[in-house]
């Protein structure tokens, strides 16, 4: 390792370098006269805090969590893609003339600790307690809008900031709908669905506030200075409603909060502490309201210095202070908002040893118009919010020559997210030159300067033709600083058009694909005079269409000649080889073509030179104010079973205090494991040398595989095929290698790269994908294969028609909020606790018990939530607490470790891709009547569940059709990736995937409306599935009928079409689909089991205890209403406090959507125990239980139960055909009818509207069950329509964490959403034996986000009919994610041919584990 850095000495006591070296020599003069303070002092959650000389590697999270031992704010990525770290910043206003604070969401992930002084924090602490909640926080709770939780502070400080920083109107508060939807723009939540979030937050404002949340009206600068405030205007606030009143409420507010003032909080750091100190953070009084401490009004900024032998941050506050830093030290890394330089620091590995925070100085933070000079100047730190602020107020002011100011408006609404844009800046991104900057592609077009500023060469004047030299490469000098960007405003003659255009795979909080600012000026006659055309994504760095440009130029717009010469040369200009960095070169060549094209009819439009489509200038309609509804209706409703009670952990969630692993405090003693990954995917472990690592500070001890005896080293769901810790080999990249034990995680996992390991290739081909397992024959031993009726080569030659196809779909990263998070503690003589974030209790027990060698008694494994798992705890959880298990029984110490984002994106698998060659054979009138299939799955590297994965796929294949002939092989694809792993659903959407497919494609061939298909192929009561399973109960033709009633199914088709003849570049579509899910363990029988334990104490307290784990879902909850229910108490007199191995034994593994099915009904038996035993009591003493257990208790009545149930009935056996048992328990119906609007020409879409019904029998908490089946379908919609998994073709994962793997956010969500249940008297569940008679719901919704998919594919075949490419017989096939690259391939067209880049074998950049897609 190279020995560190030599650094000037910070002013605070700390040892002098060894020797003078240039950095110190350089800088310690400027340390000595103007750095010379190195405390930090900030106001936290209204605390004064002063740190002396804090350490320089933490960042605001690291503070707020370890030191400040605040765990509200949570840590989901650490790269500012999910705003589970969401705080608060507020700063003293800029303008003098308002008192009102700046108050901005910032991601503490990303935000260095400098980057708070002389500000306030504001964590979710802050806001209240459980106790007594903030009415945002009882809004988020009382209105199900959590569900884990663990995205829920986050959310809760996003939407607290954008209600903070609204005015008022009059006497009521007033928000835009946009605004609270961008406010959210920077925050996942992967179980919700995000309705309830939405709906939390406005009737928040409307409710608690008495405000209005409006839809966007009057002018743009009304709007703006409505949101945002105007830089003069100070009105007077309402109060938030706060519980104790606001300090709006009060005049004198300042003078109480001068008083708060008075405690503060002093923390000297020594430079080489290890861990970071404890910071005395008194909890806030949910009472006091969030002033803006005064103190801080006062607090004038100072030059600071602080750091150690490593790493060291100046704060320089005036430009001069800045200029001779970097005069004197040119390499300093400047750093504004952090948002690109923190993620280079955190997974890139980039080291900056000097860092300057140059966000505080004034003179880089303006934003001023010069009419008369034509210009507007912005300081290059100021930051995008600010920016896209003024931009807004000045369109409106300077009108025609405001025009790049609106373009540049526009690329700011889509850049990242608001937590991002509240603290990134212009000259950040411009310094950073990413070939997909946004911005740089707008300034270049506008012709924009930059104006940089050195000591050696004063000002200087870089025009953006000439600043980006190549990839991250620009003309600004080392010692130069970015002081100013000056963008010409346009002339007032209006004939000069600035637009901007920009493709990410998701609208909001998404990279470019493709991103483009262009620019014309016309003369007399149209002819162009000067012309722009500055593209993002075309090459490595932002460029010209040079070419392009020339043709245009002295050219007449709009004439169709020069657009057919102006396409000819953008083709020159954009040559993109098959094999481009970031791949989808058609795609790419096609959205600039598309964005010109666009370019040249809105500039026509606007300067009325022609006729115009309006149906190509047009945006998608996302500003559509969001709708929803629930039918909240419950027929079945019992006194406490039936009722909408809020999650049990709601208020904890919103608070911040609900625990997670992460969360439990720091144990005596406690290191921290880092693991050692694999980055090869299929080589020789030649050697693995820990000791670089061992040798650096913190470090306690290394294990890996010679740790475990060889007899106990292997584990597995089913197959024990893999190991703890690789041994010789390594299959798949990500694979752990071994674990460095330190101090702190910052340390191990600084150590953990240290470890030297040497591979050795194998030279057997890398199998990454289902083409290449078919090609190498690599497959897992798996012979499921469903058969029924006629031969299969007799069925489909019987049959009038046969079609045949291949779907594919791709896997699913779990992306639960929270990652894969374990703590180990040993205890007495091999006793040892495990606390980890896991769906199976049983197995980490066992599988804890056997690495440590001890019997399973010895072994206690604990959990209290998760953060989300969605199947992906429910076995890749196992092996991260058996490694730690192993680290605290070798080093005697506790051990705990939580997956960054990317490790665990990288090693714990994910849903299972699948692709499937089929036959269907019908009749004429396409009545199905043979169907075979070879149906493929990517397991990865071991087998894990695949096997049972595909075994629910092939009996989902049918979906609700009845076919009389069936043959469908199962196969088992070995590669070298992750391996796969249970992920809701669990093989069955992709099953109804393949069956939709089918019916599309039937559809299509025949010429008949695919809902006619559907509907004459549905199944009927009592008809056999192919695993000859009866249908009972059936209720799929009665949903789909009041569905299609509901969604006024008919006339929205007519009037679809009716969009589509008249928009031929939007094209809409409409899907209606249902799906049937089978509840149970399916094959793996012995799991349809489950245990509780209750115990009632003499104060009438009940103690629930059951096998389930609860990760969101509503487990706990909807178990203490049927204990409730049962027992006849309060809901409030139960509780369950977690899962432990230790109250109930061998638990099966919260899954398969039977959670509350199996553990329901073993509470019940165990009440069924207790109340047989209190029935003497009962009448006694009217119902008390506080009288009826001490009355039982003095009697010697056993007030504990343990209940145990199994599921009658089950037992199928493959293969058995002549007498099978059922496989399924009964199945979980459903439908939904999706609408979507799509742009032609890039592919992009948005979800107009969704309904869904599903039954679920009597529901146990419907408000629970609604959000199941949003958030499910949600997550669906994200399955079929946006989230995709790819690899390098050396096998390494690239889409590693939010940055490149995009799950839906707020802003996706169908724009009207509304969701019923399934009522009596009707439907009839005779047959159903489950808990209360309810339904299992968690995995079910999941395949109807497919409906979107479906949608789409009806918008796709619109398109080819508009354009006279194909009529509706042409099959359309858009696989699975229909991503934007996707759907545009499907609409093909003459300019997608045109821009055809054709495939290389071999040479593309990602590779797509369920094979290469028609059309890409
Ligand atoms: C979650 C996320 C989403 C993002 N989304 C987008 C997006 O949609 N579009 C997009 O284009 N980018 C995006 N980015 C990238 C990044 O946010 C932008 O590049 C941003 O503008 C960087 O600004 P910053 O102030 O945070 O830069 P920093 O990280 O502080 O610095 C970046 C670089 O600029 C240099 N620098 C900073 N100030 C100056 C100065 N005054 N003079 C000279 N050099 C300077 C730094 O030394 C460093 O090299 C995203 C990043 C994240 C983390
Ligand atoms: S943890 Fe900060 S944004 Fe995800
Ligand atoms: S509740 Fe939002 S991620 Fe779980």
């Amino acid at each position: 390792m190279a020995p560190p850095m030599e650094l000037p000495t910070p002013a605070a006591d700390l040892p002098a370098p060894a020797a003078p070296a240039s950095p110190a020599k350089a800088l310690t003069p400027l340390v000595n006269s103007i750095f010379t303070s190195s405390t930090l002092s900030f106001h936290l959650n209204g605390q004064p805090i002063t740190l002396q000389n804090p350490s320089p590697t933490g960042t605001l999270l690291d503070f707020l969590r370890l030191s400040a031992r605040l765990t509200g704010t949570k840590l989901g990525c650490g790269e500012g893609g999910c705003g589970a770290c969401t705080v608060i910043l507020q700063s003293p206003s800029p303008s003098p003339s308002t008192q009102r604070p700046e108050c901005v969401a910032v991601n503490a992930c990303l935000a260095p600790l400098v980057s708070v002084d002389g500000k306030q924090v504001l964590t979710v602490e802050a806001l209240g307690t459980a106790e007594a909640p903030h009415p945002l926080q009882r809004r988020m709770a009382e209105m199900h809008a959590s569900q884990c939780g663990f995205c829920t502070p986050g959310i809760v400080m996003s939407v607290y900031a954008a209600v903070r920083n609204a005015e008022s109107k009059g006497a009521r508060w007033h928000i835009e709908e946009e605004e609270l939807l961008q406010a959210l723009d920077g925050n996942l939540c992967r179980c919700t669905g995000y309705k309830t979030v939405l709906e939390a937050a406005r009737a928040f404002v409307v409710e608690d506030l008495g405000g209005v949340v409006v839809a966007g009206e009057g002018s743009v600068q009304e709007r703006v200075e409505r949101t945002w405030g105007s830089a003069s205007a100070d009105r007077k606030l309402p109060s938030c409603g706060r519980p104790g009143g606001c300090c709006r409420d009060s005049p004198d507010a300042e003078s109480a909060c001068e008083s708060s003032g008075e405690d503060k909080t002093q923390i000297s750091t020594p430079a080489t502490t290890p861990s970071p100190p404890p910071v005395e953070v008194k909890p806030s009084s949910p009472h006091t309201e969030l002033l803006f401490p005064p103190a801080l009004r006062k607090q004038t900024p100072k030059p600071l210095c602080f750091g150690n032998s490593e790493k060291i941050w100046f704060r320089p506050v005036t430009l001069k202070q800045l200029l001779q830093l970097k005069h004197a030290f040119p390499s300093a890394k400047l750093v504004g908002g952090a948002t690109e330089v923190q993620v280079e620091v955190r997974f890139k590995g980039c080291e900056y040893p000097v860092c300057v925070y140059v966000s505080d100085i004034p003179e880089l933070k303006m934003f001023s118009v010069d009419e008369q000079r034509g210009e507007v100047v912005v300081g290059g730190n100021t930051t995008l919010s600010v920016v896209e602020r003024e931009c807004a107020l000045w369109v409106s002011r300077l009108a025609k020559r405001g025009q790049g100011l609106e373009a540049l408006r526009r690329q700011l609404r889509y850049f990242a997210g608001r937590q991002i844009r509240n603290t990134a800046t212009m000259a950040g991104n411009i310094a950073t030159a990413s070939p997909i900057s946004d911005l740089n592609p707008l300034l270049l077009g506008m012709g924009a300067k930059v104006i940089a500023h050195s000591i050696s060469r004063g000002g200087e004047v870089i025009n953006t033709t000439e600043f980006f030299l190549g990839y991250r490469t620009t003309a600004l000098p080392a010692d130069a600083v970015i002081t100013k960007i000056v963008i010409p405003l346009q002339q007032s003659d209006g004939r000069e058009i600035v637009k901007t255009y920009k493709q990410a795979k998701r609208k909001e909080d998404d990279i470019a694909i493709v991103t483009a600012g262009l620019r014309v000026r016309l003369g007399e006659g149209d002819i162009v005079e000067d012309v722009c055309l500055a593209y993002g994504g075309m090459a490595p760095v932002t460029v010209e269409a040079k070419n392009t440009q020339q043709i245009l130029l002295g050219k007449k717009w709009f004439d169709p000649a020069v657009l057919e010469e102006a396409t000819n040369a953008m083709e020159k200009d954009f040559d993109l080889s098959y094999s481009i960095p970031g791949g989808m070169p058609t795609y790419r060549k096609t959205l600039a073509f598309t964005f010109f094209f666009r370019f040249w009819h809105e500039v026509a439009a606007e300067l009325k030179l022609g006729e115009v489509d309006a149906s190509l200038i047009s945006d998608l309609p996302r500003d559509t104010p969001f709708t929803g509804s629930r039918d909240h209706d419950n027929p079945h409703a019992k006194a406490i079973v039936g009722q909408q009670i809020p999650h049990v952990s709601g208020l904890k969630h919103a608070t911040g205090e609900a625990e997670y692993v992460d969360d439990i405090p720091k144990q005596e003693g406690e290191l921290f494991g880092g693991l050692v990954l694999s980055t090869k995917a299929h080589a020789k472990l030649v050697e693995v040398d820990p000791s670089p690592a061992l040798e650096m500070p913190g470090v306690v001890g290394f294990i890996d595989h010679h740790d475990i005896p060889e007899e106990r080293s292997l584990w597995g769901a089913v197959v024990k095929d893999e190991r703890f810790f690789a041994k010789d080999t390594v299959h798949a990249h990500g694979v752990p290698i071994g674990m460095v034990l330190a101090e702190t995680a910052e340390q191990a996992q600084a150590a953990a790269k240290a470890v030297k390991v040497v591979y050795e290739d194998l030279n057997t081909p890398l199998i990454i994908s289902i083409d290449d397992a078919i090609k190498a024959d690599s497959f897992f031993p798996n012979n499921r294969i469903l058969k029924r009726g006629l031969p299969i080569e007799e069925a489909l030659s019987n049959s009038e028609h046969v079609f045949t196809g291949v779907s594919r779909i791709g896997g699913q990263e779990h992306f639960y909020l929270e990652t894969q998070a374990a703590l180990a503690i040993p205890k007495e003589t091999g006793e040892m606790e495990i606390w980890s974030s896991t769906q199976n209790t049983k197995e980490t027990q066992e599988y804890v018990a056997q690495v440590v060698g001890v019997p399973s008694n010895r072994i206690v494994a604990r959990v209290k939530r998760m953060g989300g798992a969605f199947g992906g705890k429910e076995l890749r959880s196992i092996p991260l607490p058996c490694m730690l298990a192993v680290a605290a029984k070798k080093l005697g110490r506790p051990c705990r470790a939580m997956l960054n984002r990317d490790e665990d994106m990288m090693m714990t698998g994910q849903r299972n891709p699948f692709m499937a060659q089929w036959r269907v054979g019908v009749t004429k009138d396409g009545l199905l009547q043979a169907f075979d299939a070879d149906v493929y799955n990517n397991a990865g590297h071991s087998l894990d569940v695949s096997a049972a994965v595909m075994e629910r796929c092939l009996t989902h294949i049918d979906n609700t059709y009845w076919i009389p002939n069936v043959h469908v092989r199962g196969h088992v694809c070995k590669t070298n990736i992750h391996s796969n792993t249970a992920f809701r659903g669990f093989g069955g959407p992709q099953g109804n995937y393949i069956a939709e497919c089918v019916v599309t494609t039937v559809a299509d061939k025949l010429g008949i409306d695919v809902d006619e298909i559907r509907w004459k192929n549905l199944y009927k009561e009592g008809q056999l599935t192919p695993y000859l399973q009866p249908l009972v109960d059936w209720h799929i033709p009665e949903i789909m009928e009041e569905l299609k009633n509901t969604c006024s199914l008919e006339k929205r088709k007519a009037e679809v079409q009716e969009f589509n003849r008249k928009n031929k570049y939007k094209k809409r579509g409409l899907a209606m689909l249902p799906t049937k899910f089978g509840i149970s363990f399916a094959t793996a029988c012995h799991l349809n089991q489950a245990g509780a334990l209750i115990h009632i104490y003499t104060d009438g307290s009940v103690l629930l205890a059951h096998g389930g784990t609860e990760m969101g879902q509503g487990l706990y909850t909807k178990m203490l209403q049927v204990c409730a229910e049962e027992l006849q108490v309060p809901l409030s007199s139960i509780f369950t406090s977690d899962s432990s191995s230790a109250t109930v034994a061998n638990p099966s593994s919260t899954a398969a959507s039977s959670g509350s099915d199996l553990n329901g009904m073993a509470i019940k038996v165990a009440c069924a125990q207790l109340n047989s035993r209190l029935l003497p009591y009962r009448t006694k003493f009217n119902n008390d239980m506080k009288a009826m257990a001490q009355a039982a208790y003095f009697d010697r009545v056993n007030l504990s139960a343990n209940g145990y149930y199994k599921t009658p009935g089950l037992g199928f056996q493959w293969g058995n055909y002549k007498d099978p048992l059922p496989l399924y328990s009964y199945f979980t119906q459903g439908a939904a009818c999706s609408e979507v609007e799509v742009d032609v020409l890039t592919g992009d879409h948005v979800v107009a509207r969704t309904d869904i019904l599903m039954d679920v029998g009597h529901s146990i908490n419907p408000a629970i069950d609604y959000g199941q089946i949003e958030g499910a379908f949600v997550q669906g919609m994200g399955l079929f329509t946006m989230e995709e998994t790819l690899w390098h073709s050396n096998g390494t994962l690239f889409t590693r964490g939010p940055g490149t793997y995009k799950i839906p956010g707020a802003a996706d969500v169908p724009r009207s959403f509304n969701t019923r249940l399934l009522k009596m008297p009707k439907s009839q569940w005779k047959n159903l034996r489950s808990i209360q008679s309810s339904k299992g719901i968690g995995e079910p919704p999941l395949f109807l986000g497919a409906s979107v998919l479906f949608a789409l594919r009806e918008a796709v075949k619109a398109a080819r009919e508009g354009a006279g490419e194909g009529g509706a017989r042409e099959t359309v096939v858009l696989d699975s994610p229909a991503t934007c690259e996707r759907v545009r391939a499907a609409v093909g067209g003459g300019v997608w041919q045109r821009m055809k880049v054709e495939r290389e074998e071999g040479r593309s950049w990602v590779v797509c584990a369920q094979g290469v897609s028609e059309g890409l």
